[in-house]
């Protein structure tokens, strides 16, 4: 027998590691058959007893994969070792939905242990809130893993904040290999939840020009000039619960409650896709599966990387 590798071996081996790097939606597929069920039965039923649930759970998708990728991290508790996402500025009172990550990580590891990632689970979690409130459905690429650490840093830099200027949401979102069309179309996921007074505090109160006065006075009143900081508004004032277009038709009539909303439609070179996407629900539900499977690609770690956590909100020990 020659010691020369054989042709054939060599090829698989490089058909392997191309595609360790690469995203499956069957991953679980014969190791935890019913991991996605499960899911979307513990979504369905956190969304029953709060609609806002869904918005949340949404939202720590996007603050995972924003920062240092899809892979859990804003889960992670702090430790002797780092100090994680939670305490970070974007996050901290704010974030929220960790509580049914948990219970349905407790649901799937009784039914597969340590095979399906916490990573894996906010991006199926966060298309079946969507779908819960009325949204469109996609198929959610799977096989992401956990990681071992986690970055306040990060997610200080990376995260956009409710001040950004249109140039700067832009440019977010193309540190992530995002474009503007993608900007535009995730920001539509505020077509659910609710923000904080002191997050647009000033825009109600400092004199922009770019919002409807009535809409400006309704908000005073539960967002004084000072106290009252996580006084909640919805994000959407039309249809707050349902997953919608309406954001966009919002923001024609300077109906956006964050500085960042507004910015989209501002006399600007994004106007004719938030025009577009408020006229076309169709236009705005494509737009916004392909850039939420966009968002859940970034940077996850696969094959050997990272691990399956026990526990999403610590490194197994
Ligand atoms: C474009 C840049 C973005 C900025 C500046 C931004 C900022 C914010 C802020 C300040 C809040 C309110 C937090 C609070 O007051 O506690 C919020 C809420 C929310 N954001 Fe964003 N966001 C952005 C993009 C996104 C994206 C891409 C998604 C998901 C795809 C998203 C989903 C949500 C949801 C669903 C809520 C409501 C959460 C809840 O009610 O618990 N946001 N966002
Ligand atoms: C919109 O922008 C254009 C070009 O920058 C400017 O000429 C026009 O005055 C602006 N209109 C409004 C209403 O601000």
């Amino acid at each position: 027998m020659s010691s020369a590798p054989c042709p054939s071996l060599l090829v698989l081996v490089a058909m392997a590691s191309a595609a360790s790097g690469q995203l499956s939606p069957t991953f679980y597929l014969t190791s935890c058959p019913s991991a996605l069920f499960i899911i979307q039965t513990a979504v369905q039923a956190a969304v029953n007893s709060e609609p806002r649930m869904g918005a949340s759970l949404v939202r720590l998708h996007f603050h995972d994969c924003f920062v240092d990728g899809c892979d859990g991290s804003v889960l992670l508790a702090d430790t002797g070792s780092f100090v994680g996402e939670q305490g970070a500025a974007p996050n901290a009172g704010s974030i929220r939905g960790m509580n049914v990550i948990d219970n349905i990580k407790t649901q799937v590891e009784a039914a597969c242990t340590q095979t399906v990632s916490c990573a894996d689970i906010l991006a199926v979690a966060a298309r079946d809130s969507v779908v819960a409130l009325g949204g469109p459905s996609w198929t959610v690429p799977l096989g992401r893993r956990d990681s071992t650490t986690a970055s306040a840093a990060l997610a200080n830099s990376d995260l956009p904040g409710p001040g950004s200027s249109r140039s700067q949401l832009e440019a977010a979102f193309l540190k992530k290999n995002l474009n503007t069309v993608d900007m535009v179309a995730l920001s539509g996921a505020h077509t659910i939840g609710k923000a904080q007074c002191s997050n647009f505090r000033t825009r109600i109160y400092g004199g922009a020009t770019n919002i409807n006065t009535a809409f400006a006075t309704s908000l005073k009143a539960n967002c004084p000039q000072s106290g009252g900081n996580g006084n909640l508004a919805n994000l959407d004032t039309t249809t707050p619960n349902t997953f919608d277009n309406a954001y966009y038709t919002n923001l024609l009539s300077q109906k956006g409650l964050l500085h960042s909303d507004q910015v989209l439609f501002n006399n600007d070179t994004t106007d004719n896709t938030v025009r577009n996407f408020a006229s076309n629900a169709a236009a705005f539900s494509s737009a916004f599966t392909t850039a939420m499977i966009k968002m859940g690609n970034i940077a996850p770690l696969t094959g050997t990387q990272g691990q399956i956590r026990l526990s999403c909100s610590k490194v197994n020990s």
